[in-house]
């Protein structure tokens, strides 16, 4: 199929190509940080080294939004300085000014890494996150003696519900979390500790989230998130999260943890502080440091996944379970529906689409996607109530790249999936978002034309993105 005008899209002075995935102007990008949403921008700032397209001397890249879709490159946050390089954390909208940078000054919050040391420090901003201005108390909270892995603070506000509260700090610490709690964001004073399993199965713990989010739209639960470094579902490493109580200093799980994605590439899930309609919304690294420095860069290497929303919803072993999907804005991207013809390919010109496809009865329905030198097969199997995406590695990456990512459905029957193409990446969204995997593809980048063909039983609708808002 050609789009309006079947122009290509554009491409930067640098030859990068951004459709509807965040990628830096050039260098490294791992890791979102400072999530934080004021005056009507949503701040995404990321794990960044400027000088190359390899991971280095780490700093805090800058994009702002004003729709989740679009995204325009600020200068460089925070650089490296006396107390090392800025590793990940978190940023909130300090309404009071209890920092000392100003009432409603943008604070941001990160580990900062040398090799023999992980702290954590400050940085606030008044003019909208332009410029941004290191505390004079850093670093504002040490590493505690004899644990070598501190870091990637995330902070929220804790509402007391009786018109008080505090400021709340987790950190990753080695195999679990860590919190801390705070009036000033400057002195901080050790609270709970979540540590659910010994041994670290999962390698040391990384970037943790908590954030409260309704069960169905009623009463709120708590989530805590944190990226496992190994043995994620699809291999390497992987998001998960545990749903239960939060009662300002500690919090408490309901059961094992869950995958958040069964793909390989959603790592270091952070969500927006701050934001005003309510909505949980979240973005994670589309990579995985098992092959992250081999994946092909074009002028940068590294990107973001799409900007989820975040439900709870009601799940099996009497523990609620996250359902995501792609924010509503995204809509706005996409052309109009249409409807596909089972087992005709369609070749997508600007290789970013949405494809819905609704299976009914008991069969299979598969989603290829294909590029002169491999792509990715998606099967949904009511039957035996799995998701499988199979990739392939005509790049080159290596590290077992290539496989097959399968993911176990809650339930058997007719079953949605949703599948989000850009071009690079492919982003599954099944059983209205309650499974979910994202996987890069770079054939769909290096092979050429990308046709998407769907077969089996149900309907398959395709939007693509509309030429003229290719950036
Ligand atoms: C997670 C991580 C963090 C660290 C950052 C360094 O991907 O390893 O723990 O702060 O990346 O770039």
């Amino acid at each position: 199929m050609s789009l309006a005008g079947s122009r290509e899209a554009a491409t930067g002075p640098t030859g990068r190509r951004r459709l509807l995935h965040y990628e830096p102007p050039t260098g490294w990008l791992n890791d979102p940080n400072g999530l934080v949403h004021h005056d009507g921008e949503w701040h995404l700032c990321y794990q960044h080294h400027p000088a190359s397209s390899d991971w280095g001397p780490m700093h805090w890249g800058h994009a702002v939004s004003t729709d989740l879709t679009t995204w325009t490159d600020l200068p460089i946050a925070l650089h490296p300085d006396e107390h090392g390089a800025v590793y990940s954390g978190s940023g909130v909208v300090d309404r009071h000014g209890t920092a000392g940078f100003g009432e409603g000054a943008l604070v941001a919050i990160y580990t900062q890494f040398t090799p023999t040391s992980q702290v954590q420090s400050i940085a606030g901003s008044v003019d909208r996150g332009r410029t941004w201005q290191v505390h004079d108390a850093n670093p504002v909270l040490p590493q505690p003696a004899g644990l070598v892995d501190f870091r990637d603070p995330k902070v929220c506000w804790y509402d007391d519900g009786r018109g008080g509260g505090h400021w709340v700090m987790v950190l990753a610490a080695g195999g679990d979390a860590r919190f801390y709690v705070s009036r000033d964001l400057v002195a901080w004073e050790p609270a709970g500790v979540f540590a659910p399993e010994p041994g670290r199965p999962y390698g040391v713990w990384e970037t943790p989230d908590l954030f409260p989010l309704p069960v169905d739209g009623g009463d709120p639960w708590w989530v805590l998130s944190a990226g496992a470094a190994e043995h994620g579902p699809a291999g390497g490493s992987a998001t998960r999260y545990w749903t239960g109580t939060f009662d300002g200093d500690a919090f408490v799980a309901y059961g094992s943890s869950r995958w958040a994605d069964h793909g390989a590439d959603f790592y270091a899930a952070q969500s927006w502080s701050d934001v005003p309609d309510g909505r949980r919304v979240w973005v994670a690294w589309m990579s995985n440091w098992a092959y992250a420095a081999h994946v092909p860069a074009r002028a940068a290497r590294g990107q973001m996944t799409l900007p989820r929303q975040l439900r709870l919803v009601a799940a099996g072993s009497g523990r609620p379970a996250l359902a995501q999907r792609p924010v509503d804005e995204l809509d706005a991207r996409l052309g109009r529906p249409e409807v596909m013809t089972m087992g005709r390919g369609v070749a997508l010109d600007h290789h970013a689409a949405r494809v819905t496809v609704r299976s009914s009865g008991s069969g299979r329905a598969v989603v290829d996607v294909a590029s002169g030198t491999g792509g990715a097969r998606i099967v949904l199997d009511v039957g035996e109530a799995t998701l499988s995406v199979r990739r392939t590695d005509g790049a080159g990456v290596g590290h077992q790249f290539a496989g097959t990512h399968v993911a176990p459905l809650a339930r058997s029957g007719a079953v949605d999936i949703d599948v989000w193409i850009d071009h690079a990446s492919i982003e599954v969204f099944a059983d209205s978002g309650r499974v979910c995997v994202t996987d890069l593809v770079p054939d769909l980048a290096a092979g050429g034309r990308v046709v998407v063909t769907v077969t089996g039983e149900g309907d398959a609708e395709l939007r693509t993105v509309a030429a003229d808002d290719a950036p």
